[in-house]
C-alpha cells in the first residue's frame, strides 16, 4: 500500500509516496526549499507543490517542526511565529482537498525508526534524537510513543540545548567535530540522567557520518546507534500515520 508523507523541515519541504510494507519511499522524493520567513501560507503552498508534483490524492501525513496537538501547531522554534495556535491540519486539508494527519517531525521519524529502522523490535525506553536545524525528540516506552517530548529545549549550561548541540550549532559556530561531540556528550548525559533510556537513536543528516563524532560520546550507559532511515524517516513516519486515517 502506498500513502504519501511530507516532512516540513528548517531547510526543505520533502515528500514522496511510501511503501508501507517495506517502510521505504516508493519513488524518489521531491523537495522544495523551505520559504523564509516560513509563514503558514508559504509553507502550506510548498506542501501543495510537493504533493501535486506526484499527482497524489488520498490520505496525507505531514510533519511539523514543533508541538502538534489535535492538528493545532503550538510552538514554532525554527519557523514563523504565525504557526503558534494555528489549526494547521485543517488549513492544509482545505488547501489540498484531502484528509491530513499532522504530527511532530521527530515523533514521525521515531515511529519510522522503531518500526523499520534502528529501534526495530526494541522494548524498554528508547529515545530518538534528531540533530538538524534544531534537536527533536521521540520517546518510546515498549514501542509506544509519548508524543511532543521536546527534549531539544532542555536547558544545558544555561542555554537552550538545541542552540548548543544541534547540527546547525556546529555549522554556525564552525565547531570541530570533537568540540561539538563533547557538547553532544553532555547533552546525552543530561537526557540520560532524566530518563535512563536503554537505547538512544541519533537521527538527522549527521546520522550518515557517525564516524566523525561517535568516539567523543563516552560515559553514557545507554546503547547509542545512528538512525537507519536517515533523512527519509520523517516522510515514512508521516505516511504511516496517514495510513491510519
Ligand atoms: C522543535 C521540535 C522539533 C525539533 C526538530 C525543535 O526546535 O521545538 O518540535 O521536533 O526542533 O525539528
Amino acid at each position: 500500500m502506498n500513502v504519501f508523507g511530507v516532512d516540513i523541515g528548517g531547510t526543505g519541504i520533502k515528500g514522496a509516496p511510501v511503501d508501507l510494507d517495506k517502510g521505504e519511499l516508493s519513488e524518489e522524493r521531491y523537495k522544495v526549499l523551505t520559504p523564509h520567513p516560513a509563514t503558514p501560507d508559504s509553507v502550506i503552498e510548498g506542501v501543495h507543490e510537493v504533493v501535486t508534483h506526484f499527482g497524489y490524492s488520498g490520505p496525507l501525513g505531514v510533519t511539523f517542526p514543533g508541538v502538534v496537538v489535535d492538528g493545532v501547531t503550538r510552538t514554532a522554534a525554527n519557523v514563523d511565529k504565525g504557526w503558534v495556535g494555528l489549526d494547521a491540519r485543517t488549513q492544509i486539508s482545505e488547501k489540498l482537498g484531502m484528509p491530513v494527519v499532522l504530527l511532530n517531525d521527530a515523533d514521525a521519524a521515531g515511529v519510522a525508526e522503531i518500526t523499520f529502522g534502528a529501534g526495530r523490535g526494541r522494548g524498554g525506553t528508547v529515545i530518538l534524537l534528531t540533530l538538524g536545524t534544531g534537536i527533536g525528540s521521540a520517546l518510546f516506552v515498549d514501542g509506544r510513543l509519548v508524543p511532543n517530548t521536546e527534549l531539544g529545549h532542555l536547558e544545558l549550561h544555561g542555554h537552550d540545548a538545541e542552540k548548543r548541540a544541534s547540527a546547525k550549532a556546529r555549522e554556525d559556530e564552525d565547531l570541530s567535530w570533537e568540540h561539538w561531540g563533547h557538547r553532544l556528550r553532555k547533552y546525552l548525559a543530561h537526557v540520560e540522567m532524566l530518563f535512563s533510556p536503554d537505547l538512544f537513536v541519533l537521527g538527522g543528516g549527521i546520522s550518515r557520518k557517525p564516524e566523525k563524532f561517535m568516539q567523543y560520546i563516552t560515559g553514557i550507559s545507554a546503547e547509542i546507534v545512528p538512525a537507519e532511515l536517515q533523512n527519509n524517516a520523517g516522510i515514512v513516519g508521516a505516511a504511516m500515520a496517514a495510513a491510519k486515517l
